[in-house]
């Protein structure tokens, strides 16, 4: 079967970039999974975007492995990078604890705010009078 290059492979392949994944695999299944990318024109940073482990093989120190075989990687491929970053949802325990034993520091908080259907509507019927 013949792979066609999604637009992202051929965004990176126009611009120069990389994109790297760590599969740990458990005979025909994908046990625990983890990519990141590097992008030509800021060539000293990598982004980490995506961490996870199927569910019978969590807590048993894979997201660790994954994401440490990931650093070990880039650092073998790209030892321009001086800067790793990633994501971390502070409800998400298991990924603080596993980037925090990694020794990921935290570097800026963003916060997302919601606005429900209904109280949207209710105060432009307040703005409206
Ligand atoms: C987050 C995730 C990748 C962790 O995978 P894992 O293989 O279970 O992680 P590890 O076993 O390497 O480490 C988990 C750590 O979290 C701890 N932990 C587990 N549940 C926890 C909880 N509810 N709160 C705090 N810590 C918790 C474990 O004790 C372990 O601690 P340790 O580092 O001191 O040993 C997995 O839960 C997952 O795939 N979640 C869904 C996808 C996701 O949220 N990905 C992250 C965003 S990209």
């Amino acid at each position: 079967m013949r792979c066609l290059p999604s637009a992202w492979y051929r965004e990176l392949d126009t611009r120069g970039g990389e994109h790297y994944l760590i599969l740990l695999n458990a005979e025909d299944e994908v046990a625990a999974v983890c990519d990141a990318n590097w992008d030509a024109r800021v060539p000293e940073r990598v982004h980490q975007s995506f961490t996870a482990v199927a569910a019978p093989w969590r807590v048993q120190g894979l997201a660790k492995a994954a994401k440490a075989a990931m650093l070990l990687l880039v650092r073998a491929r790209r030892p321009e990078v001086t800067t790793f970053t990633t994501y971390n949802a502070q409800s998400n325990g298991p990924m603080l604890s596993t980037n925090h034993r990694l020794g990921f520091c935290l570097h800026r908080e963003e916060c997302t705010y919601q606005l429900g259907r209904d109280a949207l509507g209710a105060f432009l019927r307040r703005a409206a009078v």
